[in-house]
């Protein structure tokens, strides 16, 4: 459904993104994910044609977005980081507005915008004025202007950003409920959310993909199957913490002062030998706590790297 080949954006001599290249498929819920500055607003600005890239290749649906950017626009509702809301307009008078600009047939736009408002549940404020509504209404108005003409594709740029933890729940169960009626891309900032909303997730940072997977998938090769262990003994807690370093397949050890945390590989033996070390050094084994690494940790790990030039 939107193909992207070696895609690169330059703001005057700084590369914003550097040679990208992903597909999303038909129906997919792609999570574009990565801190601040890491591109995300810029290469959906070039998927929906509202700026033009250095160079690369953009496909919608087959169509160029640069030879036929109006057959992408039809198929594409976008909501931009700003969303683009009048707030001297009623919800409702905004929403058929939009209807209209984005060539709804005449006898369809006042069923078009009453089914936005459905869906985003803005039933209550159709008749008042978006200035006057909340961030979170703000919010949900900027989803149905990009929901009124029933778009095959949702672009939604951090749609969840500057809302309160309900606000924030409230659209992702919205975004839920739109799966399978649309394809959808979202981009964010924070992990919860993909993990909320998205099945696939492509992480970007300082301007490249570093990784492209499912959820799962992802969790499994990134920690190549590691563990984090946490011990906790009664006694000589620093000498154990220095000694366990040395047990094969540990890779890591930080003595926090209330418990030991290590990360070790993949393997059940190192769990054994740490456990049996522990034991025989008569420290007073109380807890050993195994958990396979977080998402969290990898994708910390993988945007941690600042852009060189
Ligand atoms: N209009 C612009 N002019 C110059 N630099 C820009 C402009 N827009 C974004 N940038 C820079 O490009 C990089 C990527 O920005 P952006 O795509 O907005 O990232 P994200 O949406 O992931 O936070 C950042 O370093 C940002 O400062
Ligand atoms: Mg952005």
């Amino acid at each position: 459904m939107i193909e992207i080949k070696n895609l690169c954006k330059n703001y005057g001599d700084r590369p914003a993104i550097r040679n990208l290249n992903f597909s999303v498929k038909k129906g997919e819920v792609v999570g574009f994910l990565g801190p601040n500055g890491a591109g995300k607003s810029t290469t959906m600005k070039i998927i929906t044609g509202y700026m033009a890239p250095s160079s690369g290749e953009v496909r919608v649906a087959g169509f160029d977005v640069f030879e036929s950017p109006l057959e992408v626009k039809r198929r594409i509702g976008y909501l931009p980081e700003t969303p683009p809301v009048y707030s001297d307009m009623y919800v409702l008078d905004y929403l058929r507005f939009v209807a209209n600009l984005k060539g709804v047939p005449r006898e369809r736009v006042e069923s078009a915008a009453a089914g936005a408002i459905e869906k985003t549940g803005l039933g209550d404020v159709r008749k008042r004025m978006i200035g006057n509504l909340s961030k979170g209404y703000r919010q949900r108005v900027g989803l149905a202007q990009a929901l009124v003409s029933d778009p095959e594709i949702l672009i939604l740029d951090e749609p969840t950003v500057g809302l309160d933890p309900k606000q924030m729940a409230e659209i992702r169960q919205l975004i839920r409920q739109l799966k399978g009626q649309h394809t959808i891309v979202l981009s964010t900032h924070i992990l919860p959310e993909v993990q909320a909303s998205c099945e696939k997730v492509i992480i970007i940072n300082a301007g490249q993909i570093v990784a492209e997977d499912s959820l799962s998938g992802l969790s499994k090769r990134m920690s190549g199957g590691g563990h984090s262990v946490t011990v906790k003994v009664l006694r000589n807690q620093d000498a154990v913490a220095k000694s366990l370093a040395s047990v094969g397949g540990v890779l890591k050890v930080r003595n926090t002062g209330n418990f030991i945390e290590l990360e070790c590989d993949g393997s059940e033996t190192t769990i054994e030998k740490v456990a049996a070390h522990v034991v025989q050094s008569g420290a007073g084994l109380i807890e050993l706590q195994v958990q396979s690494l977080a998402l969290e940790d990898i994708f910390i790990k993988l945007t941690s790297k600042e852009l060189t030039h």
